[in-house]
């Protein structure tokens, strides 16, 4: 039996993909490569297919013992869906109703779904707790959750049954420094910070330092990209266990502003690292810090590496051996 990860050779589906290698997971992968890089993933079963294919996906269903899914295809650029909310509803949401459906037919009945904190919007109370509203504030988070309300009527009616992994800020690399964050355009800080180091840019802009803070710039919640793995492989074994549908926050619990994240990069690459405070970037929440206590409870989720430093260490490493990402 395998695990069907869609949009595995993305930055948090490879890294995931390679943990479940190390505990014995036989791995399929479908992914239409528009984000994704091939040679981000070793394995023989990979299918450039788009979700939206569902006859080309149905085939890989009926090629393949398919024992339940782990979805990560989407785009998720908050900014260009701000702008372009057709591509964000057709591909996100139309996407994973392909899916779904395909699953259906086929009698596969598992899935695990990378959501975001972009489903609570402006939050009211910090940590954020999963019972806390939803109130996106664009339109990729409006999918994510249009994508989670989806999978609940879906279990409601077909008994299909799914856990929703809710990341805050994914940032690390493996600890190989074979697989990390390649995104073209980039827009998460950590990699825009080792981008100065690296020479391949003068400066990091500071989008607005007049927050509610303590120092006045944004603070958010960054995990380590193998400890999000590390949760994908319990809420698949919760479901292969037997257990119910659940939706799960994923962070460290700890807050970091954006000044405090470029002093660490500086700490650990040992580069003065200039940065420019400019205008406010819009939809920004001041804070966003994740209440972990539900996964840890139910999943014994237990993150390995949620000290910053580490994580930007191991970012640092990935760009230092891959300075063009996987075109190196
Ligand atoms: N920032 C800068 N300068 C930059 C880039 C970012 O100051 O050059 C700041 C942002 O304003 C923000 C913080 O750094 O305050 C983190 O920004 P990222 O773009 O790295 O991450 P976000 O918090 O905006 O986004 C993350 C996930 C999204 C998710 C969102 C939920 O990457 O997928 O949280 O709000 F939707």
């Amino acid at each position: 039996m395998s695990i069907l990860v869609t949009g595995g050779a993305g930055y948090i589906g490879s890294a995931t993909i390679k943990y479940l290698q190390s505990k014995g997971k036989e791995i399929v992968v479908v992914d239409n490569l528009q984000t994704g890089y091939r040679n981000s993933v070793d394995v023989d079963k990979f299918y450039k297919i788009d979700l939206r294919d569902m006859d080309s996906l149905d085939k890989v269903f009926k090629e393949n013992e398919i024992e339940g899914v782990i979805h990560f295809a989407a785009n998720s650029l908050v900014g260009v869906s701000m702008t372009d909310p057709y591509t964000y509803y057709d591909n996100n949401v139309y996407g994973t109703l392909c899916l779904l459906k395909t699953m259906m037919e086929n009698d596969v009945k598992k899935i695990v779904f990378s959501s975001t904190a972009a489903t609570y919007g402006e939050p009211k109370n910090i940590p954020i707790l999963e019972s806390d509203i939803t109130n996106p504030t664009n339109p990729y988070g409006e999918t994510k959750l249009t994508m989670e309300k989806m999978m609940k009527w879906f279990d409601y009616a077909y008994g299909i049954k799914y856990v929703s992994l809710r990341y805050f800020n994914a940032a690390g690399a493996h600890k190989s420094g074979e697989i990390g964050e390649a995104h073209n355009p980039e827009t998460h800080l950590i990699p825009l910070i080792l981008q100065v180091p690296l020479g391949q840019r003068e400066y990091v802009s500071i989008f607005g330092d007049d927050y509610d803070t303590p120092d006045g710039t944004p603070i958010r919640d960054y995990i380590h990209v193998m400890d999000l793995a590390d949760a994908h492989y319990l809420a698949y074994e919760h479901l292969v266990s037997g257990n119910d549908s659940d939706i799960f926050n994923l962070g460290s619990g700890t807050g970091f502003s954006v000044k405090e994240v470029i002093e660490i990069a500086r700490e650990v690459t040992g580069h003065e690292i200039p940065a420019v405070v400019e205008a406010r970037r819009a939809g920004d929440p001041a804070v966003l810090i994740a209440s972990s206590a539900k996964i840890k409870d139910v999943l014994g989720w237990n993150p390995q590496y949620d000290d910053l430093k580490v994580i930007i260490e191991d970012a640092w490493r990935w760009h230092k051996n891959h300075p063009n990402g996987y075109d190196d």
